[in-house]
């Protein structure tokens, strides 16, 4: 089983997106999907459509209902686990000491009929996002590509590595270039850069900027529902693939 945290702390760059498509991508190449909800706000169970679940993560992580209860088929091959109304209290906790980082890791412990666990992160790093640091081995970084995403990027990594050394668990890092703009030369330059200071660690296929992208969760779907035969659709897919081969360059 594969534990891989999506996972940028900068809004709107595409975690959310790429959680929901990869998930489904995944499925369609045979594989069995659990995808996490961690973030309160709930895009990754709306991209799916599901909305207002009763319980979740939230009561998961509280020790009040098992995973198997909220656990949700949302397509054939993806299990959803939704958020729940009171995931941020979660956030907020300052009972338990250094066990409340390892929540999500100990939940995750318990599953086994999982290829994939894909964990959608919150904007933010507080506790949700230590318990992803925490539960996943791989995260996943969705950069845009400009220059102030390539700033975000360097900082970012500079910080998962002092925590990385604080904590003694190490995570395979991959970088995503996301809302990617090809006909722009700055767009460009950018992906350039960054292939350049982190070797080996940048997935080959780019998402470009698409509108089906930001229609297709107002559906509840995916991009292989939405626009199976779209350019995003070729790359979420090839996405999945390279994740499922361990293919970076
Ligand atoms: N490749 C893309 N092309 C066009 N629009 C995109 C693309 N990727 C994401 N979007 C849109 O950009 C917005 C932000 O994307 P998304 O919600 O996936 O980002 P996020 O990183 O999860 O945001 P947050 O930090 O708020 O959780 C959404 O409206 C989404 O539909
Ligand atoms: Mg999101």
């Amino acid at each position: 089983m594969r534990v891989i945290a999506v996972m940028n702390q900068k809004g709107g760059v595409g975690k959310t997106t790429t959680a929901a498509n990869l998930s489904h991508g995944l499925a369609l190449e045979g594989r069995r999907v659990l995808a996490i909800d961690l973030d309160p706000q709930g895009h990754l169970a709306a991209s799916f459509g599901v909305h207002g679940a009763e319980q979740g993560l939230d009561a998961v992580l509280r020790g009040e209902a098992d995973l198997d209860v909220v656990r949700i088929k949302v397509r054939e091959g993806v299990d959803l686990v939704p958020p729940g109304p009171r995931l941020n209290e979660v956030d907020g906790l300052t009972e338990g000491g250094v066990a409340r980082g390892w929540l999500l890791h100990n939940t995750l412990a318990q599953l086994d009929d999982e290829d994939f666990v894909i964990v959608d992160c919150p904007p933010s790093s507080g506790l949700l996002g230590m318990n992803a640091l925490l539960g996943a081995e791989e995260l996943l970084i969705p950069v845009s590509g400009d220059y102030l995403a390539l700033v975000g990027l360097s900082k970012l990594m500079a910080l998962l590595k002092r925590l990385e050394a604080k904590t003694g668990r190490e995570t395979r890092k991959w970088i995503l270039i996301t809302r990617f703009q090809e006909r722009r030369r700055h767009a460009q330059e950018v992906r350039e850069k960054i292939r350049a200071y982190f070797p080996g660690q940048v997935l080959g296929t780019p998402v470009r900027e698409a509108v089906a992208l930001t229609e297709s969760p107002s559906f509840g779907k995916t991009i292989f529902e939405y626009r199976p035969n779209s350019r995003s659709a070729d790359e979420y897919r090839a996405l999945a693939v390279d994740l499922m081969n361990g293919w970076a360059c």
